[in-house]
């Protein structure tokens, strides 16, 4: 048999060459994630459910990446999550809070409360505005059972604007009017939306955010192959998430490749699938239909695929394998598991990759779900692999109860860690930039598609 010799991350360098930059300021990351979604920074969030939920999803998409939400809850879970991502940010809030005039105050408190919004919009059963009662407005009040027309600002004292009011004209009438909300009405006064100042803050406040054409910012959303997830797949898509991820650990399968043309037949949309790690599988989810392919088998931290099944491929030669083919496709490829450090990303972007997927890294932040444990004078928080144990159990357990054979049908190829506690994501997410940026400069390069031409590996 004539075997193949495979690397990963540690078996290479990147050979120095003459840097052309002055400043990392000068260095851009823009880059791919798929066919038709670019991204400001090459780094996305894993869809585990110790990584990506809505507050990563809001931090990664903020700094220029993107997160990817975890399939390990019931439909209406994820889709709240992908909501969330879609309120944090927008030029206009197209469908804004709102009560019927003839509301009772505690509805008004119950929704703020709820939502942790700041004010609510009162219009009547047309859908006209009548006014707005704003967090403030019930701070000391004692009684709930009052109407809300008692002490809403009623419309005749309220400021608003048109449709299709810029930006800028929308902050000067905010800012002269010390005003937090903008409600957007038409000459009829139907309601059409709502701009508000801390929106407009944010815009300016991170400026290569990753946003949708309405200002939103992005957020992808992971589904299976069963046909459950056809239903899961239509209404992330109705919620707005930009795109969707097939996330099967063994993506080179017949079950993938038809879940992917029966998707692609179905929706309009855009398709990560994955994961595989040879040509071949790259080769059948392009032809199926997939805008972007998701690469590495057994290659992530909690992974433990290549001890249970002695299969994978490691993760440096499998990005090499699977870019050299999707690149003739113009697909881009997510070096997906095995990141621990900003110069892991500088290897597997130089291999091809035009994104990579993190889980454990930023696993230990505040924006993961789950707590912060104290043990000997440590911080630590949980991880685990999606096809461990644990995540196994909650999987079936949101069917209803788990018996012992369900226990013992299990075979993990995951397992539960603690990472280190690490702050916020934001600052993990600086350094690893910074550090790639260091890398592009090493490399002789000012961008992501000149160091894939240009990077030298040493063996
Ligand atoms: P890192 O190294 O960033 O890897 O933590 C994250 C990726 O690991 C994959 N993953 C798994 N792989 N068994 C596996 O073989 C699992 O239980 C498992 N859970 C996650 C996944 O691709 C993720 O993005």
């Amino acid at each position: 048999m004539n075997l193949k010799e495979a690397l990963t991350f540690d078996d290479v360098l990147l050979v120095p060459k003459k840097s052309i930059v002055n400043s990392r300021k000068d260095i851009s990351l823009k880059t791919r994630l798929s066919k038709n979604i670019n991204l400001n920074i090459p780094i996305i969030s894993a869809n585990m459910d110790t990584v990506t939920e809505s507050a990563m999803a809001i931090s990664l998409a903020k700094m220029g990446g993107l997160g990817i939400i975890h399939r390990f809850s019931t439909i209406e879970q994820q889709v709240n999550e992908v909501l969330k991502v879609k309120r944090a940010e927008n030029i206009i809030i197209e469908k804004p809070f709102t009560l019927l005039e003839n509301s009772k105050l505690k509805d008004a408190k119950e929704l703020i409360e709820e939502n942790n919004v700041s004010g609510i919009l009162i219009i009547n059963n047309e859908n006209k505005l009548q006014g707005i009662v704003t967090a403030r407005d019930i701070l000391f009040e004692d009684n709930y059972e009052k109407n809300i027309s008692e002490i809403m600002t009623k419309r005749n004292k309220l400021i608003t604007a048109s449709l299709g009011i810029s930006l800028e004209k929308a902050q000067e009438i905010l800012h002269n009017n010390k005003l937090e909300k903008l409600p957007i009405v038409d000459e009829n006064n139907y309601l059409h939306g709502l701009i508000t100042s801390s929106d407009i803050f944010k815009i300016k406040q991170y400026p290569h955010s990753t946003k949708d054409n309405k200002g939103r910012l992005r957020v992808g959303a992971a589904i299976g192959v069963k046909e459950e997830d056809i239903k899961r797949a239509q209404t992330l898509l109705d919620a707005g998430a930009d795109v969707l991820v097939l996330d099967i650990a063994h993506g080179h399968a017949d079950i993938a490749i038809n879940a992917i043309k029966r998707l692609k037949k179905e929706f309009n949309f855009e398709l990560i699938a994955g994961n595989v790690a040879t040509k071949e599988g790259t080769e059948d989810l392009i032809s199926a239909g997939a805008d972007a392919i998701k690469v590495g088998v057994g290659s992530g931290s909690i992974c433990i695929t290549r001890l249970v099944a002695g299969s994978g491929v490691p993760q440096l030669t499998a990005v090499l394998d699977c870019a050299e083919f999707a690149d003739k496709y113009n697909i881009p490829i997510i070096s997906d598991g095995g990141i621990r450090t900003s110069g892991d990303i500088t290897k597997a972007l130089a291999a091809g990759a035009s994104t990579v997927m993190i889980g454990s890294l930023l696993a230990g932040t505040d924006e993961s779900p789950g707590f912060v444990i104290n043990k000997n004078g440590m911080k630590y928080k949980m991880t685990r692999g999606m096809a461990g144990v644990a995540a196994n159990l909650s999987k079936k357990s949101l069917n209803g109860k788990i018996n012992q054979e369900d226990v013992e049908d299990i075979v993990p190829e995951g397992i539960e860690a603690m990472v280190p506690y690490r702050g916020k994501a934001s600052e993990v997410i600086k350094q690893l930039i910074g550090g790639l940026k260091s890398g592009l400069s090493y490399c002789g390069v000012d961008n992501l598609q000149d160091l894939k031409k240009n990077a030298e590996f040493i063996k």
